[in-house]
């Protein structure tokens, strides 16, 4: 405690008087004999009285700052840093670029021990409220609390911009609080009117959405008004919009349940959490917890941001991103490519239509193609005639996942086309279907935001997107499909075969760029210093290292959504090396992956080898795994790709040993959280590892259960997740799954199978019940001399799939069965299918997690 003084005096900025300095030097000497005094002194100002008025001059207003990315601020109220110095919150004038503009704002600054703003360079002020976003103030405004309580902001010829409306509400003084709100408080000290209630673009911790409320993300740095996206609480959970006509819903996180509670839905931002609470709630427990990094002792918060980003900041010797909370795919947000972007990887590039002479979009910005395209000629009303359709193939639009009103269900490709084709409004119809091409869904947007690739295989459903353009009446294009509805679905590859070449031009010219800013910014997040050293990780590699072990990253091995994985080698020792991309929620994962797996050792988990953080490289280096990941053995078709029975059963004992291990014999019980096949991996002995802690979360030992925001990917997801009561139980039901695809053959989730048979485990539901279980095993296994253990198996998954976590057995249970050293449970439940059913708008969620897997599957291993 005591070199809390001198230390603030060395980051002393000239911004200081000496007068100041003085009375510091004589409180250092005070503070240095009986800290006690030091209480005493008043150096911050945290309240004011009725009748005060500030003028917005900086010849009036004795506190003030300037900072270097050209901002300033004018205080008027600042309550210091518990810890005497560091980030606190103020209010008052602020401005930036020009300063011609104010906003009457709440910000965070960094404050000293005299109660000085300083620290100019790296700690420009973040505005978390504002009074008159829309209609900012210039030089000599006035902030009038007046003998009535009325705070009243007015520009400097006296026109009244905004006001509290508090007049005659007895209001006695105004206060800012440690936590950022500013209240006008009566006689007792009540709250009439606080900030907190009136939230505009950010929460602070302790603050609440309630529902019906937003937080309207700004257009720009310097055009603080109302922007592209808002986000929302309605009665059923969080969702976040586009600012469009009507709305397009881009994320959603809610519940269905039994309404218990006849309160509001809101959203509170703690330490910790984003705890939202539904009409579905108990009153005092929230019933979806998004699990945030806890804050340093020192302020955090949370800004919706204008690219539909809601993200953590916090104070860490500057204003750093420390979570992305939406932690949607990054091709999945709306804006990320601008309006008629396409983005690929986080590459944007603009739709193109036969041959790029006669393109009919254009960037609106040659130098930033993530600003988006526009059309050559513009629509017109007038000419519905010469409305054509573009198409582009393989690409999927985000609000599919949540349907709303302007979508059709049930509806055939031509239908949909036509139903745009006859409205002005509509600029696109986006189809997409599952096996049926003439059972598929429609969405008419009036706005075109971002749309993403989309790869069929991957996904299991096919997408395409046909924009309205104007054709000069002499164009004739092969792409364009004419308004006649007698046109066959002849849709052309040519346009997304350009609209790749395009990208990848587009890539080298602009998107280097961007990779290049978004890199920087990440950078800021990963400080080589602030990395934790963790015994057992063996050898931390340069980036320079990798490069050449794996021959400039020449070999490809596999790409999942938070980077590729390629082939190298070490000495004489064959490895893969995972490269994450910059973007995402990299940081976490990475720290996660490499504190979880460096320090466990087990013969059934994949093994790191080391790891690479140089600047905003990130690499992780593993043992090679020779014959890929589980999903090529068990879902292919190729007769050279099948398992026997006795490799099968080692296969699962080996992932039931390895999860064993991680649940019940590390020091910190672990839980994995996205066990599927994808995620197995198999060495040239068929000796099968987990991989992949992504996403893996400890538990403590004494810990009971753990909260953490949903994860892992659908199909595999146990029913608890719509509690969020979280246990490495979660884990055994997703083994379940995976005994039930290897042993069956098929995916869980299977969009090429009819209707009634895309879920598996609906389906083994259904058998059992029928007593017909022999029906759906796999053919390629040789039932007739293995039928007996393959019913067995299945009784296994089946304990393991039990709805109630509680009755599920503990994997070093499911060991011991499949070595014969115990017997399966006989007092099964066969309702197995729950998930499905809690499931609001459950073929919603399966296509959710179709096109949101890209990005969570396809991880780690070789394969
Ligand atoms: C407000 O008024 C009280 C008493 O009337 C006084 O003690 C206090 O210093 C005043 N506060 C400010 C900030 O002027
Ligand atoms: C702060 O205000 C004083 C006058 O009160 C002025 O001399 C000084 O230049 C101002 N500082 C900044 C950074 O605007
Ligand atoms: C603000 O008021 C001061 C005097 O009170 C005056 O000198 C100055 O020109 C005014 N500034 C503007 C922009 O009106
Ligand atoms: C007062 O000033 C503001 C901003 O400069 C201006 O928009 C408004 O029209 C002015 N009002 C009057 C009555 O002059
Ligand atoms: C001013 O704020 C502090 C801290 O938030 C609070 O405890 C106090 O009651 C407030 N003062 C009055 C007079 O309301
Ligand atoms: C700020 O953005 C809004 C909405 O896009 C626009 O209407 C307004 O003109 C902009 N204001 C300025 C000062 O550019
Ligand atoms: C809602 O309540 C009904 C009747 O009490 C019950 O059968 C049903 O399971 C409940 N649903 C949920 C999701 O709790
Ligand atoms: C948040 O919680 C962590 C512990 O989880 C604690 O260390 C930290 O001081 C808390 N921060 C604040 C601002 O309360
Ligand atoms: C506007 O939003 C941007 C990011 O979207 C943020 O950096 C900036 O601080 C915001 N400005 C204000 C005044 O809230
Ligand atoms: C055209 O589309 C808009 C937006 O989807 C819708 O509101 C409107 O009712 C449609 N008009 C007709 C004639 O269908
Ligand atoms: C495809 O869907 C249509 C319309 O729902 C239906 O009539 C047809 O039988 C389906 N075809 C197949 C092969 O399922």
């Amino acid at each position: 405690m005591l070199d809390v003084l001198p230390h603030a005096d060395a980051k002393r900025t000239p911004m200081e008087a000496p007068a100041h300095h003085r009375r510091r030097l004589v409180l250092f000497l005070l503070f240095t004999v009986s800290p006690l005094l030091l209480a005493q002194e008043q150096l911050d100002y945290p309240s004011a009285n009725l009748s005060t008025r500030w003028v917005n001059n900086p010849s009036q207003i004795q506190h003030n700052g300037s900072f270097d990315d050209g901002s300033q601020v004018r205080s008027i109220l600042l309550r210091r840093n518990p810890r005497f110095y560091g980030p606190t919150y103020a209010c008052g004038f602020y401005c930036n670029a020009a300063c011609d503009a104010f906003l009457f704002a709440i910000f965070a600054v960094y404050a000293n021990s005299g109660g000085i703003i300083t620290n100019p360079t790296t700690a420009p002020p973040q505005v978390v409220w504002s009074a008159n976003r829309a209609a900012p103030v210039g030089a000599n405004a006035t902030l009038h609390l007046t003998d009535l309580g009325d705070l009243v902001l007015a520009h400097a010829n006296g026109t009244v911009v905004w006001s509290t409306g508090t007049a005659s509400k007895s209001v006695a003084g105004m206060n800012i609080s440690q936590s950022g709100n500013l209240v006008l408080f009566d006689q007792s000290g009540a709250p009439v009117w606080q900030s907190f209630e009136h939230p505009t673009d950010t929460l602070v911790l302790g603050q609440t959405l309630q529902e019906g409320q937003n937080l309207d993300a700004n257009v720009s740095i310097t055009n603080w008004s109302k922007g592209p996206v808002h986000l929302t609480v309605l009665s059923d959970g969080l969702y976040a919009f586009t600012a469009s006509s009507p709305p397009q819903n881009y994320y959603q996180y809610t519940l269905n349940g039994n309404k218990s509670a006849k309160t509001p839905s809101y959203v509170k931002y703690t330490n910790g959490s984003l705890d939202l609470f539904t009409l579905f709630a108990t009153p005092g427990t929230p019933d979806i917890r998004i699990s945030l990094p806890p804050a340093s002792s020192s302020v955090q918060f949370m800004r919706f941001e204008s690219d539909g980003h809601l993200r953590i900041f916090e104070w860490n010797q500057g204003w750093q991103v420390t979570a992305d909370v939406l932690g949607l795919d990054v091709c999945a947000y709306p804006m990320v490519c601008g309006q008629y972007g396409i983005c690929f990887n986080g590459q944007c590039s603009c739709p193109a239509g036969g041959s790029a002479s006669s393109s009919y979009f254009k960037p609106v910005d040659g130098r930033r193609i993530s600003l988006g395209c526009s059309l050559v000629t513009p629509l017109s009303c007038q000419s519905l005639q010469d409305h054509r359709l573009l198409t582009v193939d393989d690409v999927s639009y985000f609000t599919f996942r949540y349907s709303g009103a302007a979508a059709f269900e049930n509806i055939d490709e031509a239908s949909c086309k036509q139903a745009c084709l006859k409205n002005c409004s509509c600029k696109a119809a986006l189809f997409q279907y599952g096996g049926n091409v003439s059972n598929g869904y429609c969405f008419l947007p009036t706005q075109l935001f971002s749309l993403q690739n989309n790869q069929p295989s991957l996904t299991h459903f096919n997408s395409s997107a046909y924009i309205k353009v104007e054709a000069a009446s002499t164009a004739s294009n092969n792409s364009i499909v004419p308004s006649s509805p007698s046109e066959n679905k002849g849709s052309s590859r040519v346009g997304l075969i350009i609209g790749i070449i395009v990208g990848i031009v587009a890539f080298v010219l602009g998107g280097l760029r961007l990779m290049y800013v978004r890199r920087r910014r990440r950078t800021t997040e990963v400080e080589e210093d602030d990395f934790p050293i963790v015994p057992g990780i063996p050898t931390r590699f340069s980036f320079h290292h990798l490069k050449e072990a794996t021959n400039n990253f020449s070999k490809k091995l596999g790409q999942g959504g938070f980077g590729s994985v390629f082939e190298g080698s070490i000495g004489d020792q064959k490895v893969a090396v995972k490269r994450l991309d910059g973007v995402g929620q990299g940081k976490r994962e990475f720290l996660a992956e490499v504190e979880t797996i460096g320090s466990i050792h087990h013969i059934n988990l994949v093994k790191l080898i080391g790891f690479c953080a140089d600047k905003s490289n990130r690499l992780l280096v593993y043992e090679y795994m020779s014959n890929g990941s589980l999903d090529k053995w068990i879902f292919s078709k190729d007769q050279n790709h099948t398992l026997d029975w006795q490799t099968i059963c080692k296969i699962i004992t080996d992932i039931g040993k390895g999860l064993s291990y991680i649940h019940e014999e590390c020091r910190q019980r672990i839980a994995h959280l996205d066990i599927k096949p994808q995620n197995i991996l198999l060495d040239d002995k068929f000796n099968a590892k987990v991989s992949d802690f992504g996403l893996a979360k400890l538990i403590d030992r004494d810990q009971e259960q753990i909260m953490t925001r949903m994860r892992g990917t659908r199909g595999y997801l146990a029913p608890e997740w719509l509690t969020s009561v979280i246990t490495e139980k979660v884990d055994v039901y997703s083994f379940g799954v995976v005994v039930v695809e290897i042993v069956c053959g098929r995916k869980n989730l299977d969009y090429s199978q009819p209707e009634e048979s895309i879920h598996l485990i609906s389906l083994l539901q259904e058998t059992i019940k029928m007593n017909k279980l022999e029906e759906i095993f796999s053919h390629d296994i040789d039932m007739k001399l293995h039928l007996e253990d393959a019913i067995k198996m299945i009784k296994l998954a089946v304990w393991c799939l039990q709805v109630d976590s509680s009755k599920r057995p503990s994997m070093s249970t499911v060991v011991k069965v499949l070595q014969g050293a115990a017997t399966i449970e006989t007092d099964l439940d066969y309702d197995i299918v729950t998930t499905a059913h809690l499931m609001r708008k459950q073929r919603d969620n399966y296509l959710l997690d179709a096109s949101s897997t890209p990005s969570a599957s396809l991880l780690s291993g070789p394969r």
